[in-house]
Formats: C-alpha cells, sequence, structure tokens
C-alpha cells in the first residue's frame, strides 16, 4: 500500500512502518472527537466489561429502543450496528441492490460495498466542491433506473451539509421513482441545521445511518445504528451473524444517549475551534471548504508543493495528514481533522514551512486557468 493514497484516516502503524518513524504520530487524518469519549461511557464500558464472559444480546434491544425514544421512532424502525460500516456493508446486499448513486467525493465504502454485493455504482461528481449538485442528482435519479441513493450529510470530505431544500428535492425524486435514500449522518452531531433520522417514521424510503465513532470518539468500540422503515430493519437483521454490538460498545453507546447538555457542548467547542484552525490555515494560503463537520477540506495554494510530497514531509515530523487521492481529488488537495487546541498549534509552523516552494521551481508546467479552480475537483 503506497500510504499517500490511505483508503482511511488513522492507520498510524502502516504509516509509521512506511516512513520510518514513530507510531505516536499527531493524526489529522481521523475525524474523531480530539476530546475522547465521554467519561460516562468509559465508564459504562468497564461496568459491562466485568460481564465478558456473558453473551451481548444478540439485537441490542436496550440501545435500539433507546435510539427510537431519543429520535420518536418505532424500536422496530432501529437496528443497531458493529459501527456504521457494518451497516453500509450490509445494506446493499441485503436489500439486493442493483445499481447505485453516489454524488463524489464522498465517503469510499458506499461504492465497495454495492460492489461488493454485485450492483453498480453510478456517479455523479459535483461540479464544485463546496455545492452540492441538486439538479444534476435529480436528474440523475429520473433517468438512471437506480435502486438506492446514497447521500452524506456533512459530507466527508467536503464537510457541507445538504441544505433542507436540496435534501428534500432528493428525497421527493427518489419517491416518484420508488428508489431508496441513504443518508449517512456520520458528523451530524456536529451540525447546528440537526437531524433528519425522526423524518423515518414518515418516509419509508428513507434510511438514516448515526454512528457513535465520530462525535463520542468511541471508533474502538465499533456501534452505530440504522433507521429505516421496520421491513428494512427486518431484512438487514435477517442477512447477518447475531452479536454484532458486543456488550461494552452497547453499554457505551447506551451511555452516550443519556449525557444532557454533552452534545450541544461539544458542538459548540468543535465550532469554535473549527473558526479557529480555518482561519489559521486560510492565513497559510490554504483555501478552506466551510464545514459543518470536524474537520476542513483544504486546497494547496499555487506555489505549494502537491499533497504527495507534503503528506510525507508531514509524516516524517510527526503528522498525520488525509491524502484526498482516495477520494478521487488528485494531489492538491489534504483534509485536515480540527484537533485539540495544541495540536493545531504544532501543525500551523510545521505545515507553513512545507508548503513554501522550494528554490528550484517545480518543471511541470500548470494548464492555463488552473489558478482559480481551488474548489472545481
Ligand atoms: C461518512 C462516514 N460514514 C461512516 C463512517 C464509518 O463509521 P463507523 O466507525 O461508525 O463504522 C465513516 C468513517 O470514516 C465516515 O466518514
Amino acid at each position: 500500500v503506497t500510504a499517500p493514497f490511505q483508503r482511511h484516516g488513522g492507520n498510524l502503524r502502516q504509516v509509521a512502518a512506511r516512513w520510518g518513524v514513530p507510531e505516536d504520530l499527531l493524526d489529522f487524518s481521523v475525524n474523531t472527537h480530539p476530546f475522547g469519549p465521554p467519561r460516562a461511557a468509559l465508564a459504562a464500558a468497564r461496568r459491562a466489561l466485568a460481564r465478558a464472559s456473558e453473551y451481548p444480546d444478540p439485537d441490542a434491544a436496550d440501545l435500539a429502543e433507546a435510539v427510537a425514544l431519543a429520535h420518536g421512532l418505532s424500536s422496530r424502525s432501529v437496528l443497531p450496528g458493529n459501527g456504521a460500516t457494518e451497516l453500509i456493508d450490509l445494506l446493499p446486499r441485503a436489500l439486493g441492490v442493483r445499481k447505485a448513486l453516489v454524488v463524489a467525493p464522498t465517503y469510499g465504502e458506499y461504492g465497495e460495498a454495492v460492489r461488493r454485493a454485485g450492483g453498480a455504482v453510478q456517479v455523479v461528481w459535483r461540479e464544485r466542491l463546496d455545492r452540492f449538485p441538486v439538479a444534476a442528482v435529480e436528474d440523475a435519479i429520473e433517468r438512471g433506473r437506480c435502486d438506492l441513493v446514497i447521500l452524506c450529510s456533512p459530507n466527508n470530505p467536503t464537510g457541507d451539509r445538504i441544505d433542507d431544500g436540496a435534501f428534500h428535492r432528493v428525497l421527493a425524486a427518489c419517491e416518484t421513482v420508488g428508489a431508496r435514500l441513504l443518508l449517512d449522518e456520520a458528523f451530524v452531531d456536529y451540525d447546528e441545521g440537526g437531524s433528519r433520522v425522526g423524518l423515518v417514521a414518515r418516509r419509508p424510503l428513507l434510511m438514516v445511518l448515526r454512528g457513535f465513532t465520530k462525535f463520542y470518539a468511541l471508533a474502538g468500540l465499533r456501534a452505530g445504528y440504522l433507521a429505516a422503515a421496520p421491513e428494512v430493519v427486518r431484512l438487514l437483521k435477517d442477512a447477518r451473524p447475531p452479536w454484532s454490538v458486543n456488550r461494552v460498545a452497547e453499554a457505551a453507546a447506551l451511555a452516550c444517549l443519556g449525557l444532557p447538555g454533552y452534545a450541544a457542548r461539544e458542538r459548540g467547542r468543535m465550532a469554535g475551534l473549527r473558526q479557529d484552525f480555518s482561519a489559521s490555515l486560510g492565513g497559510l494560503g490554504l483555501t478552506v471548504a466551510p464545514s459543518a463537520a470536524n474537520f476542513l477540506l483544504c486546497h494547496l495554494p499555487e506555489a505549494a508543493p502537491g499533497a504527495d510530497r507534503l503528506y510525507e514531509g508531514l509524516a516524517r515530523e510527526g503528522f498525520l495528514v488525509r491524502h484526498c487521492g482516495s477520494f478521487g481529488l488528485g494531489d492538491r488537495y489534504l483534509r485536515l481533522r480540527v484537533h485539540l487546541p495544541e495540536a493545531n498549534a504544532a501543525l500551523l509552523p510545521v505545515l507553513a514551512r512545507h508548503l513554501t516552494p522550494r528554490p528550484a521551481p517545480h518543471p511541470r508546467a500548470r494548464a492555463a486557468g488552473e489558478a482559480d479552480a481551488t474548489m472545481r475537483p
């Protein structure tokens, strides 16, 4: 595996081995909450560990009920999973998806899962990275004969929320042709605009995916859920082995749901950090896409070296960033997690040094018009 084209962030071990650096890199490539999990979640996990010899509930019913209660849904509409990833993998297989539509650039596992299940993937590329191409998506739904449309809001790696107007146009287009709509809300807890999970009760073709990995920083435990019509939940349940959610993960996730004030406080804390980090990155000449999540998509300034070189140079100095090659974004973009204030402050001067062009000009001539192509992929 060539490290710049990492499929996911956070694989410190692989990166350290590749570049011969210690594994304690400061990780800007993974989008978990930088302040770590809520203490109550860790305490609940420790208590659950004392019962490690007992099987967990095969359906994680307590978690399903708590999620249902929190969002005004029936518990038959909630399927807990081993992280959102298990559910992304399961869904096309269980529903027999023949053709899915994704809006690129976005999280790579959607397309992978559809292909693994034997389906085809139609891709609509954004014309501008900071704009959701609603008309093109509607058009593709009307003509494309897809049985599944997959959206991500806030979207990885662009960070933007799909606004209500665009979302409802896509949902209406799906309903017109009878396609299901999967909305991945892995980062929605950061988004002031809020979740659409409650809509599942009234819109049977809508399925909403959420998790505890990012906002609650429980990536290592693996807990997420799908909210969908009861018959969809039933189909997915029947297509997978029991006990996907272990007892420790279920306990920690349940504890996260019962923390009054936590979400608003952490969302606010992240908004402040994001604003400061984004302004500082802009000061270095990067073009930073507006983000409703805890990461920033950055376009490199004209004179800076490419993402391959930056990625390697920063890794050698102990900073892991997300190269965007696997998103199909080539060599002029990095995605940076909004980290702890001290980590952000540590990265900035090192990044500034690496952005400074070397004395000898790069031999490759730039195409005319490329300079103003910042948010055009
Ligand atoms: C948009 C999106 N959805 C889902 C996931 C997977 O989350 P989980 O850890 O819950 O499997 C990720 C992880 O990077 C993601 O970026």
